[in-house]
């Protein structure tokens, strides 16, 4: 296993065939973020096995609101491993890794993530916890709660919120 940091621009063509595996359009039909516009993420972890990109997860940082308080956080998202390496310890790894560059980001406050109640489990074992306030969000022509998955937080700097409100002043991820 090795495992690589990224711009997160440049590396999107590196994860095509890995994105293109885990949602084929008969699994993205059935996705409930299908429809959502997502920032993009400004770093990449990328975990090989061999080359053979199989795991992947995004980073970007973003100044929200929290409870109208500006606050730096932590964002990961675009979390996947191939179907055929799951379970093998590449997701683990690849959110490792992604702990350590939240980490060392001078003034980060916790760590924000969303997703579906089936990969709860993954992130818990992880030291992730859910975040039970409310989300606000941007869409394009649309600024509102955002519902479609639910908040997972970690604390970095500061205990990571249990509830309140966190306007992502900005597109989900
Ligand atoms: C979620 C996902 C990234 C996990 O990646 P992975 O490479 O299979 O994860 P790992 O093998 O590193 O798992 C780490 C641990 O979590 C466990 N785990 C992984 N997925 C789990 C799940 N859905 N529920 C419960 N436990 C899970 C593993 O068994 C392992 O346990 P261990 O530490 O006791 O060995 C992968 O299942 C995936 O790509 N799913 C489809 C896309 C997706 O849903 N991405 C997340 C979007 S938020």
């Amino acid at each position: 296993m090795r495992v690589e940091e990224k711009e997160g621009a440049d590396s999107g063509a590196i994860i095509a065939p890995l994105a293109a595996a885990v949602y084929p359009p008969d699994v993205i039909e059935t996705i409930v973020w299908k429809n959502v516009t997502f920032a993009q993420p400004a770093r990449r972890i990328i975990v090989y096995d061999d080359d053979d990109p199989v795991s992947t997860a995004g980073i970007l940082f973003r100044t929200v609101l929290l409870n109208g308080v500006p606050t730096l956080i932590g964002g990961v998202g675009s979390v996947m491993t191939r179907p055929s390496a799951q379970r093998t310890g590449f997701g683990r790894a690849a959110m490792l890794a992604t702990h350590e560059i939240i980490d060392r980001e001078p003034h980060c406050s916790f760590g924000l993530l969303f997703c579906e109640p089936n990969n709860f489990e993954f992130y818990r074992r992880l030291g992730w916890s859910l975040f039970d306030g409310a989300i606000l969000a941007e869409q394009p022509g649309w600024n509102g709660e955002y519902t479609v998955t639910q908040p997972m937080v970690r604390q970095v700097t500061h205990p990571a919120p249990i509830e309140g409100i966190i306007d992502l002043q900005g597109l989900p991820w």
